[in-house]
């Protein structure tokens, strides 16, 4: 998505570390009608598929997922992260494991908000190594839902999430696929 890559170009720093901070307009400061117009992509690429949910990850999803959810007009849930493990109420759990932040953390969703017949896209800014989505991906199949697939903002498609969660079947349509990336502010593109 040509919007989404001149924004990264413009705006996007990337930092020690293989950090793309992109917090002036995607994760902190939020540039609202950027998401419109990603949501009205994300739209286009799933037309027909009857999704009825969209379900993202606790924190930086969760402003993408409401502009989608405006535009499939279908509730929006996020996973929360939680540190207790004794968390009262009906829950669907799984462990995701960050490799940039070293840590794992335990996401619920309440079994009130997501069951079989349900026909979920799954949102979220960053595709890495994948531990966020494949999360996600579990917390659906213990619900019976079924995954119709994932839309990214951001790929950074030389590290692992995007191969592996493709070869396990999953549809994921990232609307910016980095290639590389360095400190010196190139910044490439798969078209
Ligand atoms: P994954 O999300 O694909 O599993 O990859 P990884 O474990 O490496 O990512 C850990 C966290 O760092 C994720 O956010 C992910 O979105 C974010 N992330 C990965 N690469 C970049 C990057 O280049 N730039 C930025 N800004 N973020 C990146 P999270 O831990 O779920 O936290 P939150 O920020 O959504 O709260």
């Amino acid at each position: 998505m040509n919007l989404l890559e001149e924004r990264i170009r413009k705006d996007g720093v990337v930092m020690e570390g293989d950090v793309l901070k992109v917090d002036g307009f995607l994760n902190h400061q939020m540039d609202v009608r950027l998401f419109q117009a990603m949501a009205e992509e994300w739209k286009r690429l799933f037309a027909g598929c009857d999704i009825n949910k969209i379900l993202t990850i606790e924190a930086s999803g969760i402003g993408i997922a409401c502009i989608a959810g405006l535009t499939f007009d279908c509730p929006v849930v996020f996973a929360k992260k939680t540190k207790t493990r004794n968390i009262a109420g009906d829950v669907y759990r799984a462990e995701v494991r960050s490799y940039t932040h070293n840590n794992i953390s335990e996401v619920i969703v309440s079994k009130k908000y997501l069951g079989a017949g349900d026909r979920v896209l799954l949102i979220d800014d960053f595709l890495a190594n994948g531990a966020a989505l494949a999360g996600l991906m579990e917390l659906a199949a213990m619900a019976g839902a079924q995954v119709i697939g994932a839309g990214i903002a951001i790929e950074k498609a030389y590290q692992p999430g995007g191969k592996l969660l493709r070869e396990r079947g999953l549809r994921i349509e990232s609307l910016a696929r980095i290639s590389a990336m360095d400190e010196s502010g190139r910044i490439e593109f798969i078209s």
